[in-house]
């Protein structure tokens, strides 16, 4: 709409006019669109009142109501009824393709995101870079790319040797098998501890990571059944979260593919000695990459330039994201910098998407020190908070369990995706399950409103669009903002876009709600229940590309 009334202004001034100078009045009275004409007066040397009288004097178009000078602003009143009508009509026509494009042209997006390591609790920030990256990803499909999510689980690295010698020293089979997370981390903590006290344990963890390297069968069965146990543990979490994969080819999967990289590094004259390790330098101020230790181990940074080769011949990528926390923002840049000097021009297209931290009172929710926060009990105490909810206020629902796991689950999603991902989020279990706000279940509830008006009514007819009062005009304006949404917030990569929306979308919907009647006797229901049909779409393609679900009773 802003674009159309954009073009219809520059008809009628001599001006550029771009949608930057369009603003949206706060107060319906004031119209739908306003130009404020103070940009103009120096360049025009005339009063802002004037220019505004003279551009509002021009304007006729048939998708234009009135147009008003004041105070140096061009107010327009858009034609509500023939616009409501359009929207609605595509709507309920396109139904979950309204808001699709094919900007993307069907190319590959790569998503590096999860990305847990194995024998360690899936942290905090492995769920933000699940939540965000498939939101991403969501978004990117609907906007005609292709994304691919990769699962680059953390399973290889000289840690590994030393919970191999732990195990072999402490360790119990049934203990592993019954909680295995836990036991391997105690395990690797007890090797901490022990190893201050006695230096060679070390020396005995490295040399069991090189017998892994080196393909020891042994050492090899041992690690396969810590990797088998961890997945299954994380694959409990996806499930809940409703999160798929298209590939889980990790660190390890890159073990014996790395000699090749290292040649081609040498060949291009990058590797550079210092102090018995092999390193690429990316630049004055920055530490150098470092890509083989003095004892010929490589590492977590070898193996991502290795990973990042392999994807771009596997997929040929348009985009390759990393959705990684904002503390490994100067491996990425490293990375590239790598990639770029081996040649390889894609590498531009290669993008860290850090976030923030995941707060409790104000501090960062650790995993060490052995206070750690199972994620696997903050869900169940989310679905378990949700379904007290629906105890209390919907006792006889039918499919309750399943209800409180999307509330639950949805309420951490939305906490998540609201904000900007850069910022930091504090963790309020309480807060983000309420109902009103901008919360997740606040969503979902105004969704399953709308259901429910659905199936008092019934079918209804064709309709047509008479008269359209304010409430009414709100909602219009923000079914018909979706599509610009989705756009920007896929180029952006920006979930906080759509989790706004959908807040936006949502309490218009509720003020309409409170206000309109909408079963009613007279010509208008079949109008208004065609608009609460449409509003069901577009919040339900919302709550979906945010990765919620919408249930329709609640
Ligand atoms: N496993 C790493 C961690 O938990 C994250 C991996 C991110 N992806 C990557 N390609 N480096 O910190």
């Amino acid at each position: 709409m802003k674009q159309k009334v954009v073009d219809i202004l520059q008809k009628h001034t001599t001006e550029l006019i771009d949608k930057q100078m369009i603003d949206v009045p706060t107060h319906a009275r004031l119209g739908d669109f306003t130009l404020p004409c103070f940009q103009f007066a120096k360049k025009m040397k005339k009063s802002p009142t004037l220019i505004a009288e003279e551009i509002a004097g021009n304007i006729q178009d048939p998708t234009i109501e009135k147009v008003e000078a004041l105070n140096g602003y061009v107010n327009i009143f858009m034609k509500r009824t023939g616009f409501t009508q359009s929207i609605m009509n595509t709507i309920l026509y396109e139904v979950n393709h309204y808001g699709s494009s094919n900007v993307g042209g069907g190319g590959v997006v790569t998503i590096d995101m999860s990305s847990p390591n194995i024998a360690k609790p899936f942290s905090m920030g492995h769920l933000r870079s699940t939540v965000i990256g498939n939101c991403m990803a969501l978004l990117l499909e609907k906007s005609g790319y292709q994304p691919v999510k990769i699962n680059y689980i953390g399973d290889w690295g000289t840690q590994f040797g030393k919970l191999l010698v732990a195990y072999r020293l402490w360790g119990n089979e049934q203990q592993v098998q019954k909680a295995p997370i836990q036991t391997l981390l105690a395990l690797y903590i007890r090797f901490h501890k022990e190893a201050e006290l006695d230096d060679s344990l070390n020396d005995q963890g490295r040399a069991a990571f090189k017998s892994l390297e080196d393909g020891d069968l042994e050492a090899l069965a041992l690690w396969k059944w810590f990797r088998t146990e961890s997945l299954k543990e994380f694959q409990k979490i996806y499930d809940v979260l409703g999160v798929t994969f298209d590939s889980y080819k990790g660190e390890a999967y890159y073990n014996d593919k790395m000699d090749p990289i290292v040649e081609e590094l040498q060949r291009k004259n990058l590797l550079v000695e210092s102090d018995g390790a092999l390193v690429v330098n990316v630049g004055e101020n920055m530490p150098p990459c470092i890509i083989k230790k003095s004892d010929g181990a490589t590492l977590y940074a070898t193996r991502d330039i290795t990973a990042a080769i392999d994807r771009h011949n596997t997929h040929k990528f348009v985009k390759s994201l990393y959705v990684v926390g904002n503390e490994q923002s100067l491996h990425f840049v490293q990375l590239k910098s790598v990639l770029h000097q081996m040649g390889y021009k894609w590498a531009d297209t290669l993008q860290h998407i850090p976030f923030g931290l995941i707060l409790k009172d104000g501090k960062k929710l650790s995993t060490r020190k052995g206070k750690i926060i199972l994620l696997e009990e903050v869900l169940k105490e989310a679905i378990q908070l949700a379904e007290d909810t629906i105890d209390e206020k919907n006792p006889s629902l039918l499919n309750k369990k399943e209800v409180a796991k999307e509330i639950g689950v949805g309420a951490i999603i939305f906490s998540d995706l609201k904000q900007h991902r850069k910022h930091d989020i504090e963790f309020d279990l309480k807060k983000m399950l309420q109902t009103e706000g901008e919360t997740g279940p606040y969503l979902q509830y105004t969704y399953a409103r709308a259901c429910s008006i659905l199936r008092k009514a019934g079918v209804v007819g064709e309709f047509s669009v008479e008269e359209v009062n304010n409430h009414e005009w709100e909602v219009i304006k923000c079914l018909e903002q979706f599509p610009a949404v989705v756009n920007r917030a896929t180029t952006e990569l920006d979930p906080s876009l759509m989790a706004k929306y959908a807040v936006e979308l949502a309490q218009a919907f509720n003020s309409f709600y409170g206000n309109v009647q909408i079963v009613t006797n007279s010509s208008l229901m079949a109008y208004r229940v065609s608009l609460v049909q449409s509003v069901v779409i577009v919040l339900e393609q919302a709550l979906r590309l945010l990765g919620m679900k919408a249930p329709k009773e609640m």
